[in-house]
């Protein structure tokens, strides 16, 4: 098969109009036509999201509070025409050819062969494929592009094949695609919010009970995701290192997950760094509470604050670049709050600013923050 070269997309959210869009979609369709031969069965897309609090919760069956970005993965697929499944990155501009039965590739399309592998461990037959990605979210970043990818792939797969998975289906089976491929002991947060939140709403989700609710924003008030520049990779952060040490404080302090806890004294019982790991849990999960009662935009930004205090001195998976980023936004008029997001170790700062203000506030606090070291930018705003 010829795999030309393909030129880097630009990953800045879409503010394109509907007949552009068309225009775009038709010209993606062409280029799967391009490398593959043939026109795609179907597409699929899901966002990324950013979380806005409720960190570091999910895998202690904790709250989260997420909402979906505008950037989008998309992918194009059909069947494919011989035995191996093939898989193209437009803005990687990487092929993948995976034989079914090879054990897992690397890169992008681990996430994709890790949809397909378990959908065969829960009993479906997964001929082999076509797959053309495109992205607008940004890697790296810590808003879920790697889930992102996964959700679309799943929703895909649900329509050529059509299989019958509902959304949390698809959920479930994106994380146990990470745990199982990309060697991240995730919890359920990310791929939730992929496939079942959106841009108008924030989402609570119990992560326990898988409860959850669509919760207006706060009034008068939007939010803005800054891109530290400083780039992270769960795999290689001390992600799966901070979870083994949330399960051993909940052993030491007999509960099956930290969640069980409410009363942050109990923490006081551990010696560190459980201590602080289970303080961090059981504060965020109360603050993540908090909002259910119903708080004005200056509350939830003075809740978004601490956390990312907790974070920093708790949990300790911020890095300078992004404390420093937080610092200037909490220091400009028109935020009510901001904090890290996502896992941690790098990647963007979300706030809440003052409606209507986002984008002047990111050019601001851009105009602060980059310099020799530092590259930020605005990716919601
Ligand atoms: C990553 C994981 C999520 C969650 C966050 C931290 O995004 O994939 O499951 O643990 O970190 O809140």
């Amino acid at each position: 098969m010829p795999y030309p070269k393909r030129r880097q997309r630009n990953c800045k959210p879409s503010r394109l109009s509907l007949s552009d869009r068309l225009d775009v979609m038709n010209r993606l369709e062409m280029d799967f036509q391009q490398i593959f031969n043939a026109a795609p069965d179907i597409e699929a897309s899901a966002p990324g999201r950013v979380n806005l609090l409720g960190e570091h919760t999910d895998y202690n069956d904790g709250f989260v509070l997420p909402t979906a970005i505008p950037q989008q993965t998309t992918v194009y697929v059909g069947h494919s025409p011989n035995d191996r499944h093939h898989f193209y990155s437009a803005e990687l501009e990487e092929w993948a050819d995976v034989s079914p039965s090879e054990s897992s590739p690397q890169g992008f399309a681990r996430y994709i062969y890790g949809c397909i592998r378990v959908l065969e461990q829960i009993g479906y037959s997964i001929p082999p494929i076509n797959l053309f990605v495109t992205s607008s979210v940004p890697i790296g970043s810590g808003l879920s592009s790697s889930a992102a990818l996964e959700v679309a792939t799943l929703r895909g797969l649900r329509s050529l094949l059509n299989l019958n998975l509902d959304d949390v289906k698809i959920a479930q089976l994106g994380q146990q695609a990470e745990i199982q491929y990309a060697s991240v002991s995730c919890g359920i947060l990310d791929q939730m919010a992929c496939s079942l939140a959106d841009t108008e709403h924030m989402l609570f989700l119990d992560t326990r009970t898988l409860d959850r609710q669509l919760l207006p924003f706060p009034t008068g008030a939007e939010i803005v995701v800054i891109d530290s520049g400083v780039a992270r990779s769960l795999a290689d952060s001390s992600y799966n290192q901070r979870r083994a040490e949330c399960e051993e404080a909940a052993r030491q302090l007999g509960v099956k997950a930290l969640r069980d806890v409410s009363d942050p004294q109990m923490a006081e019982s551990l010696s560190d760094p459980l201590r602080k790991r289970a303080r961090h849990v059981i504060n965020e999960n109360n603050r993540v509470l908090k909002v259910l009662e119903g708080v004005s935009a200056e509350a939830f930004g003075e809740l978004m604050n601490a956390s990312h205090a907790s974070l920093r001195d708790d949990y300790e998976v911020s890095v300078p670049a992004l404390d420093q980023l937080v610092d200037i936004l909490q220091n400009t008029p028109g935020v009510f709050g901001a904090r890290l997001t996502g896992a941690g170790f790098g990647g963007a700062c979300v706030a809440l600013v003052k409606g209507g203000a986002g984008k002047a506030i990111a050019e601001t606090v851009l105009n602060h923050y980059n310099n020799a070291e530092h590259r930020g930018d605005t990716l919601v705003g």
